[in-house]
């Protein structure tokens, strides 16, 4: 059955050679997904070759596991480790036909890979963000292709997570749109068409509950002890459990952006901008006591 919004699957494109901007945590987990499960040639690239390895590096660890576990033959791990290479060129994007990035959570760092992206790529390769919070369509504002850009917003961990938000902008075409729902379901993804609207919809709903928290913890709430009292209620993951996850810059900047769309509904802590800039990664890292990290 056809996903709600989707346009006809006759529409879309195949994809033979997917980028991956950025090899942070997301970009790593996705350049795995796309490389297992549409069995196409996967180039990642970053800023520097460090930052680059340790994507790859990554990538190869995961299939290790996986082969480990038996949850790959040993045929198909070599393939998808073979797959996956990387680049401190973009360059190598010249003859990609759906490139995504996840780069850092700000509009303008996501124009500026847009921008030079487009003096790289082909006129028909598709742009894809994965943006979870930021518009789609301020993003396709200054695009020489604005058709081509679409939201494609994976979940952590993205190797089991099974939904994906699709976001169409405003022109997006419905060829792009169309290889994007099939592209998602070649990935074994879910995917559901979302609004371009702050936050989408599964972390609108997520911040409602993560600002609670964090309102609670900015005003001296223990973090372990509201992390121990949410237990019971079912969550797959505690809140500072799933903040550590997902980290705390790409929460901070969510709440940000929700805030500014809709005001006090959604809290911006102050001891998560303090975690960041003592260089915490989440709570838990920190106190061999125990305890967690007190900004
Ligand atoms: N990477 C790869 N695989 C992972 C993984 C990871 N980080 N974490 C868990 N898994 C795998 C495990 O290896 C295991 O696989 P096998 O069955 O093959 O062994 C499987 O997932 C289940 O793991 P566990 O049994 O250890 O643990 P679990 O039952 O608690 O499930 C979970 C793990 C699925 C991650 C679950 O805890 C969960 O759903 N957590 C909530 C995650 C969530 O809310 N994500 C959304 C975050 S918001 C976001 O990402 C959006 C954004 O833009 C900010």
């Amino acid at each position: 059955k056809r996903p709600a919004g989707a346009p006809d699957k006759s529409l879309a494109k195949p994809v033979t050679k997917v980028g991956v901007v950025g090899a942070g945590l997301m970009a790593s987990q996705l350049s795995l997904v796309f490389a297992r499960q549409l069995k196409v040639p996967v180039v990642m690239t970053d800023i520097d070759q460090a930052r680059v390895d340790k994507g790859v590096g990554y990538v190869h660890a995961e299939v290790d596991k996986l082969l480990a576990k038996k949850r790959i033959s040993p045929d198909a791990a070599n393939r998808t480790k073979a797959l996956v290479t990387g680049s401190v060129s973009k360059e190598a994007f010249a003859d990609a036909d759906f490139v995504i990035e996840a780069v850092f959570e700000e509009l303008q760092v996501k124009k500026d890979v847009f921008a030079e992206l487009e003096e790289i790529v082909s006129e028909d390769c598709i742009l894809a963000t994965n943006t979870s919070s930021l518009s789609v369509t301020e993003m396709a504002k200054d695009l020489k292709h604005p058709e081509r850009l679409v939201g494609f917003h994976f979940f952590n961990p993205v190797a089991v997570m099974p939904l994906l938000e699709i976001v169409r902008a405003p022109k997006t075409s419905d060829a792009v749109l169309a290889t994007a729902f099939e592209t998602a379901k070649a990935l074994r993804k879910n995917a559901v068409l979302v609004k371009d609207a702050a936050a989408f919809v599964v972390n609108r709903v997520l911040l409602r509950l993560m600002g609670v928290v964090a309102e609670a913890f900015d005003q001296g709430t223990d973090a372990r002890t509201a992390d121990t009292a949410l237990k019971p209620m079912g969550l797959p993951m505690t809140p500072f459990t799933l903040l550590a996850m997902v980290g705390v810059p790409v929460a901070l900047h969510v709440s940000e952006s929700l805030h500014a769309a809709f005001g006090d509904r959604f809290w911006v802590s102050q001891n998560q901008q303090r975690l960041i800039d003592a260089g915490k990664k989440g709570i838990w890292e920190i106190g061999e006591d125990g305890k967690p990290f007190v900004p």
